[in-house]
């Protein structure tokens, strides 16, 4: 396998933000690597420091065989790059537009309308390429940066939240796109806040808070680290105040971990081991049912599934958001 990105302890702090605490991952050809994490997590701090949009005070990442911090130039051309906020210049048409980014990263002339004229068929771009970028959709933005990103056929691709803002469709189109691209060899890093597209897309997904990197590996990987089953318990249809406490008495004797509040699922849910069984041999639901009636405790809704990389991400994501 052939290493394409490495970032090895990467820290950096923003006056008293700590935004990257010593985050090392590394990725390899053909690979998709999510970031994951919410507001404020260092996701975007970290690809523009990959970009070398931004410097690291420690740490280093290399891409390909270059240092970005010693060799940026050279490094530059080893990625593409599309940002969280679209740099598209919107006068220009998409044609224009591409021409131009092809002059930026130093294409032969002669190279240049072709492989142009390629891109945008191959982004659905072609029908709308005279038009001026103002009256594209957010989805044919988002496609004219993806487009662009790729212009000088990167070993490794760059994404910050590529489908925020788009609609079911043209996010089902991206993920395509950038499947495709995996296939070919691209490694691909993106940042999203979309947990089906990271299911979707994820070999490896980094799970990060507060500039901490708290889980590195496959989704499946990551749901299987947390537990074999989530099981919880509602004692009414609204949360009422004490309903907790009675409920984390109920589970007191059941092992795993307490998930975070969660209404959508259960007032109360913890992720219980694989392999684990209560002492009077009974699955964990029948056992809690049963410890229920002896407490005189009304149960109104009791739900087992699997986890999932959302209940593995907020599992390790407000573990960090506590302790720190
Ligand atoms: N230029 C800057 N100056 C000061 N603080 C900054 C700067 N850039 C980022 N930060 C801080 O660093 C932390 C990480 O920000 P970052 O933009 O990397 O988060 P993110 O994970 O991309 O979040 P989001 O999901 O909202 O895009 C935040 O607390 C942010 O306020
Ligand atoms: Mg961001």
């Amino acid at each position: 396998m052939t290493t394409v990105l490495n970032i090895e302890n990467a820290h950096k702090a923003y006056a008293e933000v700590l935004a990257l605490n010593g985050v090392s991952f590394a990725i390899e050809a053909s690979q998709i690597v999510t970031l994951l994490g919410p507001n404020g997590a260092g996701k975007s701090t970290l690809i523009r420091s990959i970009s070398t949009l931004d410097t690291l005070d420690s740490g280093a990442i290399t891409i390909g065989e270059f240092n970005v911090a010693e060799h940026p130039s050279k490094a530059r051309q080893q990625f593409g790059y599309a940002g969280q906020d679209s740099a598209l210049d919107k006068v220009l048409t998409g044609h224009e537009f591409m021409r131009f980014q092809a002059g930026l990263v130093h294409l032969n002339k002669e190279d240049i309308l072709g492989l142009v004229d390629e891109l945008l068929e191959r982004f659905k771009l072609a029908d709308a390429a005279h038009r001026a970028i103002e009256t594209y959709s957010g989805g044919m933005k988002r496609r004219l940066d993806l487009a662009a990103s790729l212009m000088h056929n990167p070993k490794l691709l760059i994404l910050d939240e590529p489908s925020s803002g788009l609609d079911y469709e043209s996010r089902r189109e991206l993920w395509k796109l950038l499947l495709e691209l995996k296939l070919e060899g691209t490694a691909i890093l993106l940042a999203t806040h979309d947990f089906e597209e990271a299911e979707v897309l994820s070999d490896k997904a980094v799970l990060m808070a507060k500039g901490n990197l708290c889980g590195f590996a496959a989704p499946q990987e990551l749901c299987n680290a947390l537990g074999e089953w989530i099981v919880g318990v509602s004692l009414s249809p609204h949360p009422h105040e004490g309903d907790r406490e009675k409920l984390a008495q109920l589970f007191s004797d059941v092992p795993g971990q307490v998930m975070p509040e969660n209404p959508q699922f259960a007032e109360y849910a913890m992720a219980l081991p694989a392999g684990a069984k209560p002492d009077n041999g009974a699955d964990w639901g029948e056992y809690l049912r049963q410890k229920a009636v002896s407490q005189s405790l009304k149960i109104h809704a009791l739900a087992m599934r699997r986890p999932t990389l959302a209940d593995a991400y907020l599992a390790a994501t407000s573990e960090v958001n506590n302790e720190l």
